[in-house]
């Protein structure tokens, strides 16, 4: 039984994709804890696992072998349905590309997690509102995606992950389509949640980005190669601007 402090806990976890013709060895044995309220970088080179690993962490994909426990709970046994529930509650991910859905607003964007936890209208609104304001998108309620650039796109999804108040956020190379500046916004946003109580896990292959967290795991050839504590983080709260800047 894993113990209720820590929010992730992977035992002897293996994945292997199995696509017919070959099995690709995506991870091989990972042993892992991370605690509530910590803030993670995940790296390595392109191929290394990292997205296999945080598709696994947020649910969206299984364990071929071994345990992953999130928040105590063995997700390997959970069936579909319990899965989605789990992710709707506990998970908010954000993707590289965003995933907004077009033609429609940032604000309806924002409300979808929250429809599907079955949160009212008004409540639902509000809240949408709220964090947009949040993310400094306030202005913007009526936009939608595509009149927005891509660092305040990115923005709305951190919003939309938050909807449903998760205690675990999940971040998949969330700077890899944005300038420097937008993406300093971003990791900014990721170290307030962190200093607000969320535990964050960011991949990157980038070293600028990944001094933000305080923690950082390279991974190499599906296999954990380090686990290190970063002593000084970048400080933040300096460089922010989370106006309603144009770029
Ligand atoms: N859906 C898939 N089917 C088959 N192989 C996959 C699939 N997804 C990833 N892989 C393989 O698993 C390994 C790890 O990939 P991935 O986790 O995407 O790496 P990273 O995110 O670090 O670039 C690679 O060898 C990749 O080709
Ligand atoms: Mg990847």
């Amino acid at each position: 039984m894993a113990e209720t402090k820590d929010i992730i806990k992977l035992e002897d976890m293996v994945k292997i994709y199995d696509t017919g013709a070959i099995k690709v060895l995506g991870l091989n044995r990972i042993n892992l804890s991370i605690k509530h309220g910590e803030f993670v970088a995940i790296m390595g080179h392109s191929g290394s696992g990292k997205s296999t690993l945080l598709n696994i962490l947020g649910c969206l994909d299984r364990p071929t072998l071994g345990h992953y426990y999130l928040d105590g709970i063995d997700v390997a046994q959970m069936s579909g349905d319990e899965l989605s529930r789990v992710r709707n509650q506990k998970i908010g991910f954000v993707f590289q590309s965003f995933n907004l859905i077009s033609r429609m607003s940032i604000q309806k964007n924002v409300e979808v997690p929250m429809t599907y936890a079955k949160i009212k209208p008004d409540k639902r609104r509000k809240r949408a509102i709220e964090l947009l304001e949040m993310v400094g998108l306030g202005e913007r309620i009526n936009h939608e995606p595509n009149e927005l650039s891509g660092g305040q796109r990115q923005r709305v999804a951190i919003a939309r992950a938050l909807a449903n108040k998760p205690p675990l956020i999940l971040a998949d190379e969330p700077t890899g389509n944005l300038d420097s500046q937008a993406s300093i916004e971003i990791m900014e946003l990721f170290a307030k949640l962190h200093k607000e109580g969320s535990t964050v896990v960011v991949v990157t292959h980038e070293d600028n980005i990944a001094a933000y967290t305080h923690r950082i795991l390279t991974f190499k050839d599906g296999v954990l190669q380090s686990d290190r504590i970063n002593e000084k983080p970048t400080p933040f709260g300096e460089n922010v601007g989370l106006g309603d800047r144009k770029s």
